[in-house]
C-alpha cells in the first residue's frame, strides 16, 4: 500500500475548517451588529490529529486506504450556544444553507435522544466543497452544536473516558450520570429566564453603542476647534454617566447630534 502523505491529505480539511470558522463567525457578527441576540456564542474548529485518526481507524477496523472515505469527523466544527433553544435556531440557520455552500448529509439529535452515557449535542454532518489550486475536493465535516453546560459535561467525560480507556469504574460512571442530570437541569432552568437574559444583554449592548456615539460626538467637537463646548459636554457626560439610564443617554446623544448637524460635522 502507498504511504499516506499526511500533510497533503489533511490540507483541504484545514482549508474547510478555516473557511467554516469565518462563515459561522460572520453569522454571529451579523446578529451582534444588528443588536439582536446571537444564537451562536462560540465557534471552534479543529482537524483531527494523525494519531486520533489512526486510533479511530484501528478501533473501527477501517483499512488505511479507506480512512478518508469512512471517517467523517476529520474536519470538526463545534458551535457553543447559551440556551437549548438557540441550538435549534443554529440548526435552522445551517439547514437554510443546505445546497448553497454545503450539502447536509446527516443529522443526529442527541438532545432529544440523549445517549446512554448522558451525552447531549446536535450533530450535523455536511459535505463541504473546497476549491484548491489543483481543483475541487468534497470534504465531510462534523458540526457539533451544544450549550455551554452540555460542552462542560462532554469535555470532562471525554477526558475521563480517555483516562480509563474503556474501563471506567462504576462509581465514576454514576457520578457522570448525576452530572449529566445536573447539566440538563441547568439548561432547563436557564431556558426559563432566557427572555430576561436576552433583554439584559440587549440593554448592555445598546448602552455600549450609545456611549460610543456620545464620546465620538464629543471628540468631533475637538476636531472642529470647539474646545470649550467639548469640555462642557464632557463634564456633563462624566457627571451623569453613572446613574444614566438608556433614555437619558439617548437624549444626551440627541443633543450632541443636533449640534453636530449645526456645525455640519461629518459623522461616521
Ligand atoms: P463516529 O464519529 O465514527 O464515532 O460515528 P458516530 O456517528 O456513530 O458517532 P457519534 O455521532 O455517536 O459521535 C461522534 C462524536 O460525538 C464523537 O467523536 C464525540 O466527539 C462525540 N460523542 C459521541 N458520544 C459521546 C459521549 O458519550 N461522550 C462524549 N464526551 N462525546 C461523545
Ligand atoms: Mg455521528
Amino acid at each position: 500500500m502507498d504511504i499516506i502523505n499526511w500533510k497533503e491529505a489533511l490540507l483541504p480539511y484545514k482549508q474547510a475548517t478555516d473557511e467554516l470558522y469565518i462563515k459561522l463567525n460572520w453569522i454571529k457578527k451579523e446578529f451582534i451588529e444588528l443588536e439582536t441576540h446571537s444564537p451562536i456564542e462560540l465557534v471552534q474548529t479543529r482537524v483531527k490529529s494523525i494519531s486520533s485518526i489512526l486510533d479511530k481507524a484501528n478501533k473501527k477496523e477501517i483499512a488505511l486506504s479507506n480512512i478518508f472515505d469512512e471517517i467523517e469527523d476529520i474536519a470538526g466544527v463545534r458551535i457553543t450556544c447559551k440556551f437549548v433553544e438557540d441550538i435549534y435556531k443554529v440548526v435552522q440557520l445551517i439547514r437554510d444553507r443546505d445546497g448553497k455552500d454545503f450539502i447536509i448529509k446527516e443529522e443526529e439529535d442527541y438532545i432529544n435522544n440523549t445517549k446512554s452515557s448522558g451525552y447531549r449535542s446536535y450533530h450535523i454532518t455536511i459535505l463541504y466543497n473546497v476549491i484548491m489550486a489543483e481543483g475541487t475536493k468534497v470534504i465531510p465535516c462534523e458540526i457539533q452544536i451544544r450549550t455551554m453546560a452540555m460542552n462542560f459535561w462532554a469535555t470532562i467525560e471525554h477526558s475521563l473516558r480517555y483516562k480509563y480507556n474503556g474501563n471506567m469504574p462504576e462509581h465514576i460512571k454514576q457520578k457522570l450520570e448525576a452530572c449529566a442530570e445536573a447539566s440538563f437541569k441547568l439548561d432547563t432552568e436557564m431556558g426559563t429566564i432566557r427572555d430576561e437574559i436576552i433583554q439584559t444583554q440587549k440593554i448592555i449592548q445598546t448602552k455600549e453603542n450609545l456611549v460610543y456615539k456620545i464620546l465620538k460626538n464629543i471628540q468631533n467637537l475637538y476636531y472642529i476647534g470647539k474646545i470649550e463646548k467639548m469640555n462642557e459636554f464632557n463634564k456633563e457626560f462624566i457627571d451623569m454617566y453613572q446613574d444614566a439610564d438608556i433614555e437619558t443617554l439617548y437624549n444626551f446623544n440627541n443633543k450632541l447630534e443636533i449640534m453636530a448637524n449645526l456645525y455640519k460635522i461629518n459623522q461616521k
